[in-house]
């Protein structure tokens, strides 16, 4: 077979690294689909990539759907990219999801059969569970033509950053988030002020981006601007527009401006705070956390609260009296504050600089005295505790997507911790990391989690403890 070929009838097996699908070719060689197939619908591909072992294709027609496939929800023309997997019902996904992790681990080298998978972890709320929402006002790409209305206010194409598809309603939030997003919409379109265009550099509005607490039920709305243009255009009409829907709704507590000229796309720079409350308040378990439009928070909060205490209940936590807590990739340090009552001291190490401005205020917040913040990349700064302090009991390791960095992984055996929690987004460097912590045969795995944070979408977490031997 050759490139540019088209083979027909490709029956969609499964899907690997989180967003590639699998397939196997007459040749019985391996087909990778890019895009977005649906696991067991048959189509006509084309070979864009051929490599020794493997084709890259893209689907160019859909031969029979999945026999399980439901209708789209969400309220929009075109696809956003956001909930693809909202046609596959939920027990599916958790399955593709579990079956995923759990492939993972079979690649191990020292993988043991007897690996304590726990029943994945579905969301507490299947749809309405993102807490923020980031929307982008720009030109109009339809499923059917191009057409350029470069007043609106829309999702950006998934990987076109020029263009949007027109949402009305997006199944990811609820029906009031919904609601008044489609009056923010309004409101700002009926003044016909131009969306910014990112190739020409012009226009005005930016990025419309709302952020809702769910356990305290608060609102936050920042509007994104051109800052070059703000003298053509009337802010104090654009704040009368917004005071106008604010007012109708008890649940928005916090407004501000958001300006910069830079051609990134960036939705929050310098910020301007036009509206009652500068920050809202989430609570989780027993714990308080202020949120401003900088603030990082875990998207979906039921589920934030859900991972936490199966953490907690990982760590054993009635054990934990007396202990050291080496929380490593850290943000703002939501899992050392759930740590903190039961260990005597949590150290929480992270790189963002502007992170310990959240860790600070939040700490304050819950008056917690036993942590210590860490500006510092993990694998520079290991060594340094490891010379300070020596031992950590409990190491909790939450890295990007890219797991850990190589040079930090032989020092985490030095720490001769009594367990390893680590919480991973990807199970492809879970597995990698897992194999380095493996082969220095002082751990085991006790058991493993995966957790569905994000419903409708590939994202996939899983919780792994691993015990000294
Ligand atoms: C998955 S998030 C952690 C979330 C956090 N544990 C929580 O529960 O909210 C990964 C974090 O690792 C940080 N990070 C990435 N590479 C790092 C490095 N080399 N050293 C320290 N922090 C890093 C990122 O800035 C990000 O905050």
């Amino acid at each position: 077979m050759k490139k540019w070929e088209i083979i027909k009838n490709i029956k969609v097996e499964k899907l690997v690294f989180g967003w590639k699908w699998f397939a196997k070719a007459e040749d019985w060689k391996t087909i990778f689909i890019i895009g977005w197939p649906v696991p067991w619908a048959t189509y006509d591909i084309k070979i864009l990539k051929k490599k020794s072992s493997f084709y890259e294709c893209q689907i160019i027609n859909t031969v029979k759907n999945a026999w399980y496939e439901l209708p789209q929800r969400c309220d929009m023309d075109g696809v956003s990219g956001w909930a693809r997997w909202q046609i596959i019902p939920y027990e599916k996904q958790l399955e593709i999801k579990s079956n995923q992790v759990k492939e993972a681990f079979f690649h191990l080298e020292k993988f043991d059969n007897n690996i304590n998978f726990e029943e994945i972890e579905p969301s507490p709320l299947i749809d309405g569970y993102r807490n923020k929402m980031e929307y982008s006002f720009g030109n109009y790409i339809s499923k059917k033509e191009w057409i350029d209305i470069r007043n609106n206010l829309w999702f950006h194409k998934q990987w076109e950053f020029s263009k949007v598809v027109d949402v009305r309603s997006c199944i990811l939030v609820n029906d009031e988030f919904n609601k008044i997003f489609r009056e923010f919409k309004k409101a700002l379109l009926d003044l016909w002020y131009p969306a910014y265009d990112q190739y020409i550099h012009k226009g005005f509005y930016r990025h419309l981006m709302m952020r809702k607490t769910h356990f305290t039920n608060e609102m936050m709305i920042v509007l994104n601007y051109n800052d070059s243009y703000n003298k053509d255009y009337n802010l104090e009409k654009i704040k009368k527009a917004m005071l106008w829907v604010a007012e109708k709704y008890d649940i928005i507590k916090s407004m501000y401006f958001s300006r910069h000229d830079w051609p990134a796309d960036i939705a929050i720079w310098k910020l301007d705070h036009f509206y009652w409350e500068k920050i809202i308040t989430e609570e989780l378990l027993w714990l308080k956390f202020n949120i401003s439009p900088t603030s990082f928070f875990q998207t979906n909060s039921s589920w934030a609260e859900k991972l936490y205490s199966i953490a907690l209940d990982y760590a054993k936590k009635d054990d934990l009296s007396g202990s050291t807590v080496l929380d490593l990739y850290a943000w703002t340090g939501t899992i050392w504050m759930i740590f903190s009552p039961f260990a005597k001291k949590v150290v929480s190490v992270e790189m963002v600089t502007s992170a310990s401005r959240d860790w600070e205020a939040n700490a304050k917040l819950n008056n917690i005295n036993n942590i210590e913040f860490i500006n510092a990349k993990v694998e520079d700064y290991l060594d340094k505790y490891l010379k300070q302090w020596k031992t950590a009991d409990l190491l909790i390791i939450d890295p990007p997507r890219s797991g850990m960095h190589k040079n930090a992984l032989p020092n985490i055996m030095k720490f001769n911790a009594n367990q390893i929690i680590y919480v991973s987004c990807n199970p492809s460097t879970l597995a990698r990391d897992l194999e380095s912590i493996l082969q220095t045969w002082k751990y085991k795995i006790e058991k493993v989690k995966a957790m569905d944070m994000f419903p409708h979408t590939h994202h996939i977490e899983t919780v792994v403890s691993l015990i000294k031997k």
